[in-house]
Parts: structure tokens; C-alpha cells; sequence
């Protein structure tokens, strides 16, 4: 597609879309769903060109929201907007505190929700790194993650919850190889692994949702783990793939 044309077609799309972010004003007349912090770092963002058009909830959880949005050259963003009146503030403080990036996290609801936020972001990049196919995050500024959105045109891909593998094994191959590469070479535990926790995008999977993981030295780290593998082992088998939770955890423990 000519300049000309792509930029034509991005315009049209950020028409439909709910509100152009030209300035403060705009998103606070047109949303109504933000508070105001939220509104100003969403406008903060937006004047930095990360940002350029605001979509709708894609999903609404007990932690965070999560929208659709358009980026830079049209891209497609997924801004996921952690609450700081969060219900699971304590189990937050508990996963920050045995992490040895966020030990020394102190302080207010909202102080320890903006670790949080962070926290997602790290383990993220940290996950790619590895070659672990995750959503690529871009940036966080306080309670708002923005990343890759894993879809297309404002629909999230499906979570492995919502399908019926065709051709399970495969998938479970690459989870159970993602797991080790998370281990093995992150140094991370998902710690909320399950099939509503990995997206289906183009016949593979992908791992989203990583606030919650924590580093091999947390103290709850091989219980989180072997909670992980559960999971995955329960969907699998339901799925038709033979496995077993003591062949899963090898994989993941053995040493090269
Ligand atoms: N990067 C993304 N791209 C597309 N959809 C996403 C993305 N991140 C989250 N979602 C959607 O939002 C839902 C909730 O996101 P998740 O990170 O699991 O938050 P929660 O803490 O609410 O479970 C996901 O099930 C998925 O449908
Ligand atoms: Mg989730």
C-alpha cells in the first residue's frame, strides 16, 4: 500500500473509533469510564504520540481493564489500566515483597499498584527476551501497561478457554517449552498460568498476563510452579494430549 493510502486507511479507522486524542478536554468529555490521574497519563501519552486513538474495553477483570487502542503508523495497542482500588492489594504487597526487583516496594495502595504495573512490564520484556512469545510491551507509565495487541481490528484472539484444538499437541509442545524457557532462562514463573491466560493468534500460543509472575528466588516460587503445571497438564489431558504433571515438571526442571 502507497504512504498516501495507508494513511487514508488509518484516519478512517481512528474515525470509527470512540474518541480522537487531540487534548485533555477530548478524552475527558468522551469517556467518562477514567478517572482523572488515569485521563492525564492517558493524555501524557497521547501528546507523546504513543497513542492516537482510544477503542473500546476488550476486557474488564477484578485488577485491571483492558482497551483497545491505536499507536503509532496505525498500529494496534492493547492498554491494560490497573485499578488502584484494586481488591487483591494484599496478594499484590505478597508477590512484590519475595521478588528481589520489588523488595523494597513500600508504601500506598497506589504506590504498590504502579510497582505492580511495572512489574508486568519486566516480566514481559524478560519473557520475549527469552523467546517466549508474549504481548511486546511498549511502555508503563504508572498504572497503565500499553502493549502489543495480540488480535486484529479491535478483536482479541481467543484464549485457549474459548477454543477446541483441532490439533492440541503441538500447542501443548510450545507451552510446555515456554515454561522451561521461562525457568530455565528468565528465571520467572508465570504463577497464573492456565487456558484463560494463553491466547490462541495465528495457530500458536501466546502468553499474556504476567503481573503476578515472580523470579526463581521468591519463596512461593516452586509452589507457583507446580500450581502452573497443574493447570496446564488438567487442560491438555482434557484436550486429548497425553501427558502428566511429573513429565511436565521435568521438562521444565531439566538442566541442559
Ligand atoms: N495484549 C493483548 N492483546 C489482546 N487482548 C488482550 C491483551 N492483553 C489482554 N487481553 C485481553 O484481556 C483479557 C484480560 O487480560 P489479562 O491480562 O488476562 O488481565 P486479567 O488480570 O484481568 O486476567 C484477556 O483474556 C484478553 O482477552
Ligand atoms: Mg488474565
Amino acid at each position: 500500500m502507497d504512504h498516501d493510502k495507508k494513511m487514508k486507511s488509518i484516519d478512517k479507522r481512528i474515525d470509527e473509533y470512540h474518541f480522537k486524542i487531540k487534548d485533555s478536554s477530548d478524552l475527558k468529555a468522551e469517556s467518562g469510564v477514567f478517572d482523572t490521574p488515569t485521563l492525564k497519563t492517558l493524555y501524557t501519552l497521547a501528546s507523546k504520540g504513543i497513542i492516537t486513538a482510544m477503542g473500546g474495553v476488550v476486557s474488564t477483570g477484578k485488577e485491571a481493564d483492558v482497551f483497545h487502542a491505536i499507536g503509532e503508523n496505525g498500529k494496534e495497542l492493547a492498554i491494560k489500566i490497573y485499578r488502584i482500588n484494586t481488591s487483591d492489594f494484599q496478594k499484590m504487597q505478597d508477590y512484590l515483597i519475595g521478588d528481589p526487583r520489588f523488595s523494597n516496594v513500600r508504601g500506598t495502595k497506589k504506590d504498590i499498584v504502579f510497582a505492580w504495573t511495572k512489574k508486568e512490564q519486566r516480566n514481559l520484556e524478560r519473557a520475549a527476551e527469552v523467546g517466549v512469545k508474549v504481548p511486546e510491551p511498549m511502555i508503563s507509565e504508572r498504572n497503565i501497561l500499553i502493549m502489543e495487541f495480540i488480535g486484529k481490528d479491535g478483536v482479541s484472539a481467543p484464549r485457549l478457554k474459548d477454543v477446541r484444538l483441532e490439533e492440541p499437541q503441538p500447542i501443548y509442545d510450545t507451552v510446555a517449552d515456554y515454561m522451561r524457557l521461562l525457568y530455565q532462562k528468565a528465571k520467572l514463573v508465570h504463577g497464573d498460568l492456565s487456558e484463560y491466560n494463553i491466547l490462541l493468534y495465528e495457530e500458536r500460543p501466546v502468553i499474556i498476563d504476567m503481573g503476578q509472575a515472580v523470579m526463581l528466588e521468591h519463596p512461593m516460587a516452586r509452589e507457583f510452579l507446580a500450581r502452573d503445571v497443574k493447570n496446564i497438564v488438567r487442560y491438555f489431558k482434557k484436550s486429548g494430549v497425553k501427558c502428566s504433571e511429573e513429565e511436565l515438571s521435568a521438562h521444565i526442571l531439566k538442566k541442559d
